[in-house]
């Protein structure tokens, strides 16, 4: 499936992120549980993970439209874009919501520290049908 990549420069991949999964076979199809990768700044926490091979659930397409690329932000926060409120309001559909509970499609990489990002094991999703 495609998915929207947020607009504007790219840094370089300069910025070290850990993704943590907790079922890493049905993410990666390999037993490795973590993955360092180095993203660049404006680049959002889905495309980096989908651009290696890391195939978190984004059944909208990344538009912040599903709750799928649910993940927890365990460090690094502050150098992420600020959810917003559609993202707030869905990520509020999201099993197993935490406080550092985020949409990886909506985290776009502002700073240059590490940062941790932990993939639950259930995707379930949550596209809401509309009614006609
Ligand atoms: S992919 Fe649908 S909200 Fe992120």
């Amino acid at each position: 499936m495609t998915f929207k990549r947020p607009e504007g420069v790219k840094g370089p991949p300069e910025v070290p992120i850990l993704f943590v999964m907790e079922d890493p076979l049905s993410l990666t199809g390999r037993e490795q549980g973590e993955v360092l990768i180095r993203g660049g700044t404006g680049e959002s926490l889905l495309e980096i993970a989908l651009d290696n091979g890391i195939n978190i659930e984004h059944a909208c397409g990344g538009v912040c439209a599903c709750s799928t690329c649910h993940v927890y932000v365990e460090e690094g926060e502050q150098l992420l874009s600020e959810s917003t409120e559609p993202e707030e309001d869905r990520v509020e559909e999201a099993p197993g919501l935490q406080r550092n509970s985020r949409l990886a499609c909506q985290c776009v990489i502002k700073g240059k520290g590490p940062i941790t990002v932990r993939v639950p094991a259930w995707n379930r999703n949550a596209v809401k049908e509309e009614p006609h």
